[in-house]
């Protein structure tokens, strides 16, 4: 097998090695800082989780791993032909608990978020443009801090939410681990990529 594949080093990479593990399939070890790796049968590129399916995308990677909660935001044009079955989450809009953002949305709003894209969305089909303030993490504090309004953000255990004072207004999609496929590599690498995608699903 000669495939290249995007990981994330986030919080899909320890159910990705048990998945690969389970799979009969190499893992790089986690005791280097090499980005790429090679273990003989595939090579791995480690990139940032919006990273993997644009290097997927545009084929310096055959396949990788990614949340689905990535692709609504990119809209990469990748294959996504396994649910991998782990990773699970929720999108969501969330908000101080005196909002009242459950009855009705102000007419001026900002949003603090990682996914403007998906939030701009969820808002135009309320009919309202909210200002959306672009941030790469910890997005949690932006209300607290007077930075915006209400967040749309990922929560897995929601101890995050919890315990820096946010409620769940409203869900917006669930979300779980994606294998994405290059669609170009899909044909020509075809026994490579159906073998993959065959012992990712055995394991
Ligand atoms: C995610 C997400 C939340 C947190 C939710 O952040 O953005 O902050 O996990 O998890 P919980 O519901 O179990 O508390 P992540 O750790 O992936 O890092 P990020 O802040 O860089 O997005």
């Amino acid at each position: 097998m000669s495939l290249t594949i995007a990981l994330s080093k986030g919080r899909l990479l320890t159910g990705a090695e048990a998945l690969f593990t389970r799979a009969g399939l190499s893992f790089p070890p986690q005791d280097t800082r090499r980005l790429i790796v090679e273990t003989g049968e595939l090579r791995f590129l480690f990139v940032k989780d919006m990273d993997v399916p644009v290097y997927v995308e545009y084929g310096v990677a055959d396949a990788g791993i990614c949340g689905s909660d990535v692709l609504l935001e990119t809209g990469s044009d990748v294959l996504a032909p396994l649910d991998l079955g782990y990773g699970h989450c929720r999108m969501v809009l969330a908000a101080p608990p005196a909002s009242g953002f459950a009855e009705s949305w102000p007419t001026t709003l900002r949003v603090a978020t990682k996914y403007a894209k998906v939030a701009r969305g969820f808002f135009e089909t309320r009919g309202l443009a909210p200002e959306i303030v672009k941030l790469q993490g910890s997005v949690e504090i932006a209300p607290g801090l007077g930075l915006a309004d209400c967040i749309v953000d990922m929560v897995e255990t929601g101890r995050t939410l919890r315990e820096n004072g946010l409620d769940v207004v409203e869900d917006i999609a669930a979300t779980s681990a994606r294998l994405v496929v290059n669609r170009a590599s899909d044909h020509t690498k075809r026994a490579e990529v159906a073998s993959l995608l065959e012992k990712l699903k055995r394991g």
